[in-house]
């Protein structure tokens, strides 16, 4: 029996407690629930509380993949978390809750592609477990996007939440794997950013007074590269699996502005029932926001064997990618 194809057998997904309304932001900022629900489509996103970290929603992700795959984080090989907000800057956050699981000497690595981090992971998790070096692998997208928010700043402030999504890929006959397209273009740094804390600038009494800890971007250039990308990757995707729009049931794109949900929707001929959208509850979880999408469609029953989905996603890099999926119950 050839096991070289690769199913999802597990989602999970977890975002904090606390919410934050539309109409929060108005105590301290000059906007309103009208602007943002019409220019975005967002009226919540949950936030961490104080000591909160990206592990800790990680791992309520994965222990919501491992308990409905009805698996023990044991019976996985490797460990995967797509985030740009880590705990720490290493060790990788994956190590991290690959041990509160109790897995012991497993493969764990992060992976730093911004929003784009989930698609980057599933078509990476893919290949090793298609080529045989895996036989199960965690993939989580978790992002604590608060943490690196400039509360003052009321374009990127309203934007972004806090939460994890989880899937556990495992090898099998048959091959969900269909097709993928990933791409960057690292010339412009700056459209999306958090300029200091790496090894160009570090953070010093300067670069918090310039608040470059924290999150920069060009909205308009960002919303237009976005548009772009997702229809261009959508269709690099469909054809290397040979497929054509006409064969998607199910479009689950990262929930960064429900106006370039729609615009790449209405390209590819989608209508509403086939777009998952769930941008009104959790804003832009970045790396977090398709498997927290997914997770919620598996769970409500929205996906059956056999259908064809598309996930697609775009963010800081810039960095873009897409991956045609054949749903295996
Ligand atoms: N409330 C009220 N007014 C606002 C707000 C707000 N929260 N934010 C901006 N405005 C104002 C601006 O100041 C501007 O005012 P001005 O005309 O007086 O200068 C006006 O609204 C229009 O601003 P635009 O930036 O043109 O508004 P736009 O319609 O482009 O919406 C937005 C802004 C929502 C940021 C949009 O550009 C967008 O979604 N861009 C893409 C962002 C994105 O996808 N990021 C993904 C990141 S993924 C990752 O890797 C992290």
């Amino acid at each position: 029996m050839s096991l070289r194809g690769v199913k999802i057998v597990g989602v999970g997904h977890y975002a904090p407690e606390r919410v934050v309304t539309n109409a929060d932001f108005e105590r301290w900022l000059d906007t309103s629930d009208e602007w943002i629900t019409t220019r975005t489509g967002m009226k919540r996103r949950h936030w961490v509380a104080n000591g909160e970290a990206t592990s800790d929603l990680a791992l309520r992700a994965a222990q919501a993949a491992l308990e409905f795959a009805g698996m023990d984080a044991a019976d996985v090989d490797c460990f995967i978390v797509a985030t740009v907000t880590p705990d720490y800057a290493f060790p990788a956050t994956a190590c991290l809750v690959a041990a509160r699981l109790g897995a012991k000497d497993r493969a764990a690595f992060d992976l730093s592609i911004a929003c784009s981090g989930f698609i980057y992971g599933l078509t990476v998790a893919s290949g090793l477990i298609r080529s045989g070096i895996y036989r199960r692998i965690m993939l989580i997208g978790a992002e604590t996007l608060s943490k690196i928010l400039d509360p003052a700043d009321r374009a990127t402030a309203i934007l972004f939440g806090d939460g994890a999504g989880a899937v556990i890929l495992e090898a099998a006959e048959t091959d969900s794997f269909l097709g993928a397209e990933l791409g960057a273009d690292g010339s412009k740094p700056e459209l999306l950013y958090v300029r200091a804390g790496g090894s160009r600038h570090r953070i010093d009494r300067a670069a918090l007074d310039a608040k470059e800890d924290l999150i920069h971007m060009h909205g308009r250039e960002v919303f237009k590269f976005a548009v772009h990308k997702m229809i261009a990757a959508t269709d690099a995707a469909l054809a290397r699996a040979q497929l054509t729009k006409a064969d998607v049931t199910l479009l689950i794109p990262h929930q960064a502005n429900k106006r370039i949900i729609d615009a790449a929707a209405r390209y590819l001929e989608m209508p509403d029932h086939k777009v998952v959208v769930n941008i009104a509850e959790y804003g832009n979880t970045s790396a977090a926001s398709i498997p927290i999408a997914l997770s919620e469609s598996v769970r409500a029953g929205k996906i059956a064997d056999g259908e064809v989905i598309v996930f697609v996603g775009f963010g800081g890099g810039l960095s873009w990618g897409a991956v045609a999926w054949r749903w295996a119950a």
